[in-house]
């Protein structure tokens, strides 16, 4: 049957979730599965903006049929190429043969690169802010170059004042029938998904996001329809807050989270020591990860989310404790930046490993590396506590 919603007199959501897909993009895992959104305006022309991932299609097939109720589909506007929104859209040509597609350059080289129609025939080339009147209303294209894409687009419907955004505004988790932000607690039920997939699928576009923030500068704005997660119909200064932060590499909040692995537990007691020492000198909102049990991504949006990071690591093979580089690998890819980090090692007959995470960090940008480190040699001894004492003070006073 089909599972659709009216989210405006003309235009409908006609998307679909998935809750059995174990990895996004075959890598970052979701639990709480993810929706893939879709769009449908009933004007005088028939507009779809994306369909969906192939594993979905079936559901998203019926629903486009059902909404358009005998009608044919006119345009299709493909905001993005990445297969979960593009997937479908050889079998949307097969169902509607005279369907025309909208977007950009990119696009069409993208196109060609998928599929083997016959683009050129088929595709109209639009041009940053090129307009296209569908009846009632008028649709204007912003690129957002990088967001997460080189061919992404933005379409605004002037007419009703809603921004497709594609993937931007997104978050995983599915939307179970709560289709709207304001029908769930948005920051209980998504936030730290929304967090882990901004940081993980655009975190290393900041700068681009800030440039698309500026082509939305003074452009009023309803409702944001993004491709996966809720319909932002208001507080929309909630997200754009969140993505503005994130895009600056400006942390929520001031707090540590601690990053730490360990063989045998001895190095996640000097973790568990340091949380201690630094809630009892009053750090709220401390989190510590066992960096072995914990998914990357998760680390990596916990980082985003707060102003001091402490690196705890055993020394592993001569080196740095393989996941303890996955992670540093991954915020440094993910251009993190304007952090301020404390670094513990620990080692038994190999050397200290504190100078390779220092060259690994000297890579990235605006990284304060506060000057009070510890060495241990095994586990930690009373004698060692001052030197403890240490890092957990100069972690307080730079959160001051
Ligand atoms: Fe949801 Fe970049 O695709």
């Amino acid at each position: 049957m089909h599972c659709t919603r009216k989210i405006e007199e003309d235009i409908y959501w006609i998307g679909s979730e998935d809750r059995k897909l174990q990895l996004f993009e075959n890598i970052i895992p979701i639990q709480k599965g993810v929706s893939y959104n879709s769009y449908l305006i009933l004007d005088e022309k028939t507009v779809l903006l994306d369909t969906v991932d192939y594993s979905v299609g079936k559901q998203f097939l019926e629903n486009l049929e059902y909404t358009l109720d005998g009608r044919t589909l006119d345009y299709l506007i493909v905001n993005h190429m990445e297969p979960d929104h593009s997937s479908l859209i050889l079998e949307i040509i097969l169902r509607y043969p005279d369907v025309r597609i909208i977007g950009n350059m990119q696009t069409a080289r993208m196109l060609k690169q998928f599929f083997t129609f016959d683009v050129d025939s088929r595709i109209q080339v639009v041009k940053e802010n090129e307009e296209l009147n569908i009846g009632k209303h008028t649709l204007k294209f912003l690129f957002a170059q990088m967001v997460h894409w080189p061919e992404v687009m933005f379409t605004y419907d002037i007419t009703s004042k809603i921004l497709f955004s594609a993937d931007a505004f997104g978050t995983f988790g599915a939307l179970n029938g709560n289709l709207f932000n304001d029908d769930t607690d948005f920051e209980k039920a998504y936030l730290s998904q929304a967090r882990r997939y901004y940081c993980n699928i655009v975190g290393k576009y900041g700068v681009q996001v800030q440039n698309v923030f500026k082509k939305l500068d003074g452009v009023e704005i309803n409702k944001i329809c993004p491709l996966h997660g809720p319909i932002w119909r208001n507080n929309l200064s909630y997200i754009l807050d969140k993505y503005d932060k994130w895009s600056r590499y400006e942390p929520e909040e001031k707090s540590v989270v601690i990053i730490y692995s360990s063989v045998y537990g001895n190095t996640e007691n000097v973790a568990n020591v340091l949380a201690n020492k630094l809630s009892e000198k009053g750090v709220k909102n401390i989190k510590a990860f066992d960096v072995s049990h914990v998914d990357v991504s998760v680390l990596v949006a916990e980082s985003f989310k707060v102003s001091n990071i402490a690196i705890i690591s055993t020394t592993y093979n001569m080196g740095v404790f393989p996941k303890i580089e996955e992670y540093i690998d991954h915020i440094k890819r993910m251009n993190l930046q304007n952090r301020t980090i404390s670094i513990i090692e620990n080692s038994t007959w190999a050397p200290g490993i504190t100078k390779i995470i220092l060259e690994k960090l000297s890579e990235m940008q605006n990284m304060t590396i506060l000057e009070e480190k510890l060495a241990i040699k095994s586990s930690i001894k009373s004698e060692q506590e001052s030197e403890l004492n240490q890092v957990a003070e100069s972690i307080i006073n730079s959160l001051k």
